[in-house]
């Protein structure tokens, strides 16, 4: 039954593989879901494109279903709040609204050799001082000056103004608000701190990393706080603010509570992002991390992170069940894992987009060690689950290098987590505790939050933190002359991954 005089928050989920949206009630309950998956698109060898125009259909249809399903009228909502995968990379015409290319993916690794001739001398470190970020393929930046550079007549129409660059964030809010029909050009701190373009402490775009990469500022959204109104829906949602907007990884730190400094959670997507709360200020990486704006509440100062990136975890699971055919559903590999005891000597390193954190290398490309006969579909799924747990490892490692925090417990999210195996094989590797939440659905719990605190709904942070409970915990078991061992053999196997493209 709806309470018609409560107070709910949508929130959109606008991932990798599908676009979700979830109605939230005033305790932080889910009150309806509804979920739909668009395209992916391989062009080539390396190259990862969504069709923006599809997206932004399964997102209206998303928010249709979940209103259905809960019983509700938009003009039941208090706010929207946004989250999205992140640097995945649109530009479309002002006038006719139309995407002018595919949106290229953050997966996709076009841009590596742009990569390097921009750091030149100095290498992929050239803007890691202002932007927290090594020059990667990975970053909206380098996307945006390839489109420029390879869509013909694309530079002239972006320099007379007439093409708007965002991330996914930008797209949605520039459609839910109007699109062509004076829509809002923003984005967040957090996602405007995955273009390469942003400088860390000033929140606003750099004019010389700008010009280094040769984009012209008319092509860029204005940079907003997390969690303000941006605007007033139009359509499905008419009236209701759409109030937040933050990357997907950062959402799932509002939505885990993670407000504390030394605090930490990873969610386990298509890849892997570990983030850890460092406080007002932003610290340097030597290890391999990227340093990122955690959320920034209104005119409130920004919470900085630093984050350990992983491409390619649950992407590893749907590779095996859809090019390798082994399984039928994703949830079917965690049985055919737990039929036997170990990974029998099989490693696999899943650098399908090169290896991100704490490599950042993108002529590294994804192996499979320690074959023999003995070896079955079963070791194989072991192996596949325990590519996750190994490279959160190596960067819980990194966080340690860099921040001098250990990190005494995990919180976790994401759709891996209901996978008991893989949660235990977590907690043995990394020696600590793994504890999820009730409310597993963190990455929109916290878009909705930072929407109903701007508007609200909820007072401040410690009424959130109220909200979180404890649903799973597993402790270490596994014996540590086992874990060192096989922490050598996932080391021995990623050094085999590092350069085989030449
Ligand atoms: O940086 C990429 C990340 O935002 C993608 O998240 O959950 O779609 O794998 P996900």
């Amino acid at each position: 039954m709806t309470d018609l005089g409560a107070k709910y928050v949508a929130a959109i989920d606008q991932g990798t593989t599908s676009s979700r949206c979830i109605i939230f009630d005033r305790g932080g309950a889910v009150v309806a879901v509804d979920q739909r998956e668009h395209r992916q698109i391989f062009p080539r060898p390396g190259w990862v494109e969504h069709d923006a125009t599809e997206i932004w259909a399964r997102v209206r249809a998303v928010v249709a279903g979940a209103l259905a399903r809960a019983g509700l009228r938009a003009g039941q909502l208090s706010a929207l709040g946004i989250t999205n995968q992140r640097e995945t990379t649109v530009l479309w015409d002002r006038t006719t609204g139309k995407p002018v290319h595919n949106a290229i993916v953050w997966q996709d690794t076009r841009t590596s050799a742009l990569c390097r001739r921009l750091g030149g001398a100095d290498g992929p470190d050239r803007f890691r001082e202002v932007t927290g970020l090594p020059l990667a393929s990975y970053f909206s930046g380098p996307k945006v000056a390839w489109l420029l550079e390879n869509v013909p007549g694309l530079r002239d129409r972006a320099e007379r103004g007439e093409i708007a660059f965002g991330t996914i964030d930008s797209w949605l809010i520039w459609n839910l608000t109007g699109g062509t029909d004076g829509g809002r050009h923003v984005t967040d701190v957090t996602n405007a701190g995955r273009t390469l373009l942003m400088d860390l402490r000033t929140l606003q775009w750099d004019p010389a990393i700008l010009s280094a990469m040769d984009i012209p500022e008319a092509v860029l959204p204005e940079i907003r706080s997390s969690a303000e109104v941006y605007g007033t829906a139009v359509g499905e949602l008419s009236g209701v603010p759409v109030a937040s907007a933050l990357g997907d990884q950062q959402a799932a730190v509002f939505g885990q509570t993670c407000y504390d400094v030394g605090t930490a959670k990873n969610t386990y997507g298509t890849g892997s992002f570990l983030l850890l709360n460092t406080g007002n200020r932003p610290v340097a990486s030597k290890s391999g991390l990227l340093t990122t704006v955690g959320y920034r509440i209104g005119g409130e100062a920004p919470v900085y992170c630093l984050e350990g990136s992983i491409a390619v975890t649950g992407a590893l699971v749907q590779w095996f069940r859809d090019q390798l055919g082994v399984i039928r559903d994703a949830d079917e590999i965690e049985p055919l894992a737990a039929s036997v005891p170990d990974n029998g000597g099989a490693y696999i390193v899943p650098a399908f987009s090169g290896l991100f954190a704490p490599y950042w290398r993108s002529d590294a490309r994804g192996v499979v060690t320690g074959l023999t006969r003995y070896v079955t579909k079963a070791h194989l799924a072991r192996a596949v689950l325990e590519a996750t747990s190994w490279q959160t490892r190596e960067v819980v490692d990194a966080m340690y290098q860099d921040s001098g925090v250990r990190i005494t417990a995990l919180k976790v999210d994401g759709g891996m987590t209901r996978n008991g195996l893989l949660m235990q094989h977590q907690a043995d590797v990394l020696g600590v505790p793994v504890i999820r939440p009730q409310v597993s659905e963190t990455t929109c719990l916290g878009a909705a939050y930072a929407a109903g605190l701007a508007t609200g709904v909820w007072n401040d942070l410690d009424e959130l933190r109220a909200h979180w409970r404890q649903d799973a915990r597993w402790t270490p078991a596994m014996a540590a002359s086992v874990r060192d061992r096989e922490y050598r053999n996932w080391r021995r196997a990623v050094e085999r991954s590092l350069g085989w493209l030449e």
